[in-house]
């Protein structure tokens, strides 16, 4: 038998007698985070998910690993139970998932950029966040245009594309390095715990002492 054969008979057997939870994980850094956290909850989950299988049978659940813009739809339509994002991928998903836990790590502001000492008004904003930006646009009465890029969106302050952007600020490194200045901040983030309604309450027994765990993690409420 493969391991993905062996993998779907233990999705099919969750789903018949709602046994392992199925949580939704963003690949990358993050990931090893939150495989710690919910160890620290109780979770008998491996160290960590080896090579790069995308679906792991990792102990008390199984995890499937996918790029974190994509957990919310993942959770939302059921296919897990719960998962792990940050704040700012939330807010832009739109998503109206269960939000039981902050973990408070990966925290980080999403920020209004602009190159250091600029001051005209603002025509075009880049951003991985279309949606947070076009919203906090309209509330401050600006008619400026969205573009939306996937990755490196500083770039486009210093090319002239645009002439700020909206994106993530962490340790302010990538701000230095490029002479650009954060000049407002439009939400704080940090991960978060979001769960599934349906699941929340079919697989309550399960959940609920998870998300009393996780609560009790230092850094978390
Ligand atoms: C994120 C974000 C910023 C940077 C901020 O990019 O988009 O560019 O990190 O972090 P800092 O304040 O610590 O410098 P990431 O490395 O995730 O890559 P991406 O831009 O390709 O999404």
């Amino acid at each position: 038998m493969s391991a993905d054969t062996a993998l779907d008979e233990a999705l099919q057997e969750r789903l018949v007698a709602g046994e392992k939870l199925v949580l939704a994980l963003p690949k990358g850094r993050v990931m090893g985070e939150s495989l710690e956290a919910l160890r620290q909850a109780g979770l008998r989950l491996a160290a960590r998910v080896e090579g790069r299988a995308l679906r792991h049978d990792a102990g008390d659940a199984l995890v499937i690993e996918m790029r974190n813009a994509d957990v919310p739809t993942y959770v939302e339509m059921g296919v897990a139970d719960a998962g792990i994002v940050g704040k700012d991928v939330l807010l832009e998903s739109g998503s109206r998932l269960a939000e039981p836990v902050d973990l408070g790590f990966s925290a980080c502001r999403l920020s209004l950029i602009r190159p250091r000492g600029a001051s005209g008004t603002i025509e075009r904003v880049a951003t991985k966040y279309p949606r947070v930006t076009a919203s906090y646009l309209a509330r401050r009465g600006s008619s400026a245009d969205v573009v939306k890029l996937t990755g490196n969106v500083e770039l486009a302050c210093l090319t002239g594309l645009a002439d700020a952007v909206v994106d993530v600020v962490q340790t302010g490194g990538t701000l230095r390095d490029n002479d650009l200045e954060e000049v407002d901040v439009i939400a704080h983030s940090s991960a978060r715990f979001v769960v599934n309604r349906a699941s929340l309450k079919l697989r309550s027994e399960r959940l609920r002492p998870l998300i009393d765990a996780l609560r009790r993690l230092p850094g978390a409420r």
